[in-house]
C-alpha cells in the first residue's frame, strides 16, 4: 500500500452519523450531551488533522438546540479551521439532520470552538499558517476573527462581574444581600 501526503492541508472535515436509541434522552429525541460529543470529535478531527498534532478543546462558544434531531435521522457535521492564531484554531462546525426515508434535510444548528495545538506535554505548540484560496475561506477567515475579539471582550466582562458578585457575597450581610435583591428586582421589572 502506499502513503499519500497532501502539499495543501485538509483544513475540513466532514462526519455522518446514524443517530442510534442509545443516543435518546427521555423524551425519545436525540440527547443533547450526545450532540455536543460528536461536536467536539468533529472538532477535534479538524484540527488534530490540520495541524498535524495532538490538540484539546479550550472552549465551545454557546450552543443553542433550536430543533430536535430525531432517533432514526442521519446527522452530518460539518467542520472547518476558518481562522488560527500562534497555537490556537477555530473550527466552525455546521450539523444537517437528514431523515433518511424522506430524503429531506435541516440545517439544525452550527457553532464555533477554539481548539489548541499541543506537545507530548500538553504545552501549546505552532500551528501551521492558514492558506486561504478563495472568497468563502476569506469571508469565514474574517468573521473568526471578529469573534475571537468578541471572546477576549466577554471574557474580560465575565470576569469583571463574578469577581465583583464573588466579593460582594463574601463581604455582605444577608441582609445587604436582600437589599441589592429588591434594587436588582426593581431595575427589572421597568
Ligand atoms: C488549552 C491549553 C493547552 C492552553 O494552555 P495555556 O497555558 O492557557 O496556553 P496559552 O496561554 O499559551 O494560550 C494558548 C492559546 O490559547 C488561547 N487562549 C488561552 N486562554 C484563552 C481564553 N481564556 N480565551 C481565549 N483564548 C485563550 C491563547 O490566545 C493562545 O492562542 P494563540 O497561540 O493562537 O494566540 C490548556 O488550558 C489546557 O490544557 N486546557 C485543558 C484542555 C482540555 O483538557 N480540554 C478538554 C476539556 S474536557
Amino acid at each position: 500500500m502506499t502513503k499519500q501526503h497532501y502539499d495543501e492541508r485538509n483544513n475540513t472535515v466532514e462526519m455522518t452519523v446514524l443517530i442510534t436509541p442509545d443516543m435518546a434522552n427521555f423524551s425519545g429525541n436525540m440527547h443533547g450531551g450526545s450532540l455536543l460529543k460528536l461536536i467536539d470529535q468533529v472538532a477535534y478531527t479538524c484540527a488534530a488533522r490540520y495541524c498535524g498534532k495532538y490538540a484539546v478543546t479550550l472552549s465551545v462558544d454557546h450552543v443553542q438546540f433550536k430543533e430536535a434531531i430525531k432517533i432514526g435521522e442521519l446527522v452530518t457535521l460539518l467542520a472547518s479551521v476558518n481562522h488560527v492564531g500562534n497555537t490556537s484554531m477555530e473550527v466552525g462546525v455546521k450539523i444537517v439532520a437528514e431523515d433518511i426515508q424522506t430524503n429531506t434535510q435541516r440545517h439544525t444548528n452550527s457553532c464555533y470552538l477554539t481548539m489548541v495545538a499541543v506537545d507530548e506535554n500538553g504545552k501549546p505548540s505552532k500551528v501551521p499558517p492558514l492558506k486561504l484560496v478563495d472568497s468563502t475561506q476569506k469571508a469565514r477567515f474574517i468573521a473568526a476573527k471578529l469573534r475571537k475579539e468578541l471572546r477576549a471582550r466577554h471574557n474580560e466582562h465575565l470576569s469583571a462581574l463574578h469577581s465583583k458578585w464573588k466579593d460582594k457575597i463574601e463581604n455582605l450581610t444577608s441582609e445587604q444581600i436582600d437589599a441589592e435583591f429588591d434594587k436588582y428586582m426593581n431595575t427589572d421589572k421597568s
